[in-house]
This record gives structure tokens, C-alpha cells and sequence, in this order.
């Protein structure tokens, strides 16, 4: 036989899928993701983007109860887009605080929508002030649960809510 010895095929090449997949359609996430931005447009994109913030949470080590407040806080947080605002985008990802002389590990949440927007910021905070006959302790509750809690919202604007949980 003459001719070249044929090369060994090219190993595939893997390239980790973007997170843009419409999620709602029931795709699994990668374990390496650190950083997802959902669409948040029907509740099931509420459910993955709390189990993304579940599963980000418990990679850190941390207790089952800190992974089960950060879920609260996406929930919560989605769910006023969706009901509110009638849709936007979460953002959960994966944060350290390099100050430290030993670095913290925190799960940081940024939530925006280009809805109505909220009148009074203060109201809403003090907790008990709803205006769809809920309980009117979401943004009130989160906020008790979080580290750092940042809001900027006027009416006709939107709202973005921005919050960070040290996990100890
Ligand atoms: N993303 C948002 N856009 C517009 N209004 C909002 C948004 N999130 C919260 N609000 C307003 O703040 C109020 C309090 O929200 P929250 O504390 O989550 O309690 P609840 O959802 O039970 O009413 C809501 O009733 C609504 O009027
Ligand atoms: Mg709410």
C-alpha cells in the first residue's frame, strides 16, 4: 500500500453552548455556568433561574438553608416582574469580595424590567403594601434576607433591582 499514513481524526471540538437557549423549552443547564440571564416571560423561566441560583449556591459549599434564601430572593424577585411588568430578565451569577482577607463568596441577582415602575419606594420597603392583594412582603422580605440591596425604579421607567448575598 502506498500513499500517507491518514492523521487520526480531529478530536471534536466541544464549545459550551451559550446560555441564550430558550430556557422555558426545558434545557438542562451546564454545570459550568457561572453567570445566567434568563428571560423571565412565563413561570417556568422563574424556576430555572432559581434553580440556577440553588445550584450556584451550593457549588460554594455553603448550608442548604443560605441556597434556599437566595432561591427566595430570585423568586420573589421574578415573580413581581412577571406580575408587575408582565416580563424582563433576571441576571444570577456568582460573586467574591477580594477585600477580604478571606475571600467571600456571594451570589449576586440583578433583575430588570421596563414596567410601570414603582411610585413609593419607601411604602413598598416598610413591607405590608400591595398592589395586587398579596402580602406585600416580597421587596420588604428580600431585602432582610440580602447584604447589599439597590433598587432604581420610576414610574414609566421600569425597575432594577440589584442585590448581593454574602454566603458565610
Ligand atoms: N417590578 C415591579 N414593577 C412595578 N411594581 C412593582 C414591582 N415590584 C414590586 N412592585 C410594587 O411593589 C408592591 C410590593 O411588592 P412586594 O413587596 O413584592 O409584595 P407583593 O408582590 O405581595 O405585592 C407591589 O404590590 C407592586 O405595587
Ligand atoms: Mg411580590
Amino acid at each position: 500500500m502506498i500513499g500517507p499514513t491518514p492523521s487520526p481524526a480531529t478530536p471534536p471540538r466541544v464549545t459550551p453552548q451559550a446560555a441564550a437557549v430558550p430556557l422555558s423549552s426545558g434545557a438542562s443547564l451546564p454545570a459550568y455556568e457561572a453567570k445566567l440571564t434568563v428571560a423571565i416571560n412565563v413561570v417556568a423561566d422563574i424556576v430555572i433561574a432559581r434553580q440556577h441560583g440553588r445550584k450556584l449556591t451550593l457549588h460554594t459549599g455553603c448550608s442548604s438553608g443560605e441556597s434556599t434564601l437566595v432561591a427566595t430572593v430570585i423568586s420573589e424577585l421574578a415573580r413581581n416582574v412577571l406580575l408587575y411588568a408582565k416580563g424582563g430578565e433576571i441576571t444570577v451569577e456568582k460573586t467574591r469580595d477580594a477585600a477580604q482577607q478571606i475571600p467571600l463568596h456571594g451570589i449576586r441577582i440583578a433583575c430588570r424590567d421596563k414596567g410601570p415602575g414603582i411610585a413609593d419606594i419607601p411604602r413598598v420597603l416598610q413591607g405590608g403594601y400591595s398592589t395586587s392583594g398579596g402580602l406585600g412582603l416580597g421587596l420588604s422580605g428580600v431585602r432582610k434576607i440580602v447584604d447589599e440591596f439597590d433598587i432604581e425604579t420610576g414610574v414609566g421607567k421600569g425597575t432594577t433591582v440589584t442585590v448581593t448575598k454574602w454566603l458565610r
